[in-house]
């Protein structure tokens, strides 16, 4: 805990950032722990995670116990007792679409209010962020985005794409020294999320020990379900001013069932596109239509025209080559 992240609440004032902030509270005192969270208004941030994600029960439950882990340590630390900084370098597997990057947002937040982190800030890269292409580049590079992360979470998409096991000469090897070392020395001040597939990571992890051993929580984003998937759609409609006619959630369900199964299913960020593609047929649909007036009940329903004209439904569910998702070419352009 950093001593220096949070104003105290007794005397309204920032301690100094090393040393303790004052004397230890006696033993015998009580601290009230729903103040104490109340105070970091983190109750806010679960209760809002729980709200606007669906599903993602294992994420949220591991969520809450690290925040509940952070304000014990705080609590504790009033006392005397200094216990090191937890590690919360953290491993995200998942399929695209499963809320990686959207829960790294949110965590960021939530160490910042926990007063884990100075900032709170999220800094997400790729492989080419990191690793130079030349000799002396990649330190600089890997450098740089360090910084900028610096009192925030660094968040790395798709990691094992940093180590390519069939070229040692790779500089990828250069950026993650680099990265071990700031995970050990500055683990007070950035937490880095690796990110990607399960598998992948899996692979990575086995050639990369220093950074399996540094990685205090690997958190699994599992696929959702379609009732998960309708949950979400709903729920994206609604934040954007929309809804289905009961008529076009039956639709819905259906889009639903055919496009889990068919390629290129990208698990929420389909379904965000799928949301998006509806919108726009739903404005076609009124502009086109032979009586041009509308109201706002038309102008924020989705009906199953906006539905049904996606290239889903195109496969005839009669022919099974259609329905194995054999169809490659209507399969890629299908959403
Ligand atoms: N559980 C969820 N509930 C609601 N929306 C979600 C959920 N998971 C993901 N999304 C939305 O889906 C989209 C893709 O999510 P994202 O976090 O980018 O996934 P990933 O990083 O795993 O590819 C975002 O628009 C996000 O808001
Ligand atoms: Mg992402």
């Amino acid at each position: 805990m950093r001593p220096g992240a949070a104003a105290d609440p007794q005397t309204d004032r920032e301690p100094p950032p090393d040393g303790p902030a004052h004397a230890p509270l006696p033993a015998g005192t009580v601290v009230d722990l729903a103040a104490v969270r109340r105070e970091a208004g983190i109750d806010d941030v679960l209760a809002t995670l729980d709200r606007e994600l669906v599903g993602l029960t294992p994420v949220k439950t591991r969520i809450a116990e690290i925040a509940a882990l952070l304000l014990v340590d705080r609590t504790r630390q009033r006392f005397g007792i200094t216990t090191p900084q937890p590690t919360l370098h953290m491993s995200f597997t998942g399929n695209p679409g499963t809320g990686k990057t959207t829960v790294a947002l949110r965590m960021a937040d939530l160490l910042h209010r926990l007063g884990y982190l100075r900032k709170g800030h999220l800094v997400t890269v790729t492989r080419d962020d990191l690793v130079g292409q030349y000799v002396g580049h990649t330190a600089p590079k890997t450098k740089d985005v360090i910084k900028r992360a610096m009192g925030g979470v660094l968040f790395i998409d798709e990691a094992y794409y940093l180590y390519k096991a069939e070229n040692e000469r790779d500089y990828g090897g250069e950026a993650i020294e680099i990265l071990l070392q700031v995970m050990e020395s500055n683990r007070d001040d950035l937490v880095v999320v690796l990110a990607g597939y399960a598998d992948r990571m899996d692979t990575f992890f086995a050639a990369n020990p220093g950074m399996q051993s540094r990685i205090a929580h690997h958190i699994t984003f599992p696929d959702y379900t379609v009732d998960e998937l309708e949950e979400i759609s709903v729920l994206m409609t609604e934040t954007l001013g929309y809804r289905f006619s009961p008529e076009a959630r039956e639709v819905l369900r259906r889009y639903l069932d055919k496009r889990i199964g068919q390629p290129w299913f990208a698990n929420a960020r389909s379904v965000r596109n799928a949301v998006e593609r509806a919108r726009l047929r739903q404005a076609r649909r009124l502009l086109e239509q032979p009586d041009p007036r509308v109201d706002l009940a038309a102008l924020t329903t989705i009906e199953p025209p906006d539905l049904l004209a996606s290239r889903v439904f195109e496969s005839v569910p009669e022919d099974p080559l259609a329905e194995s998702g054999i169809d490659s070419t209507s399969g890629a352009l299908t959403r």
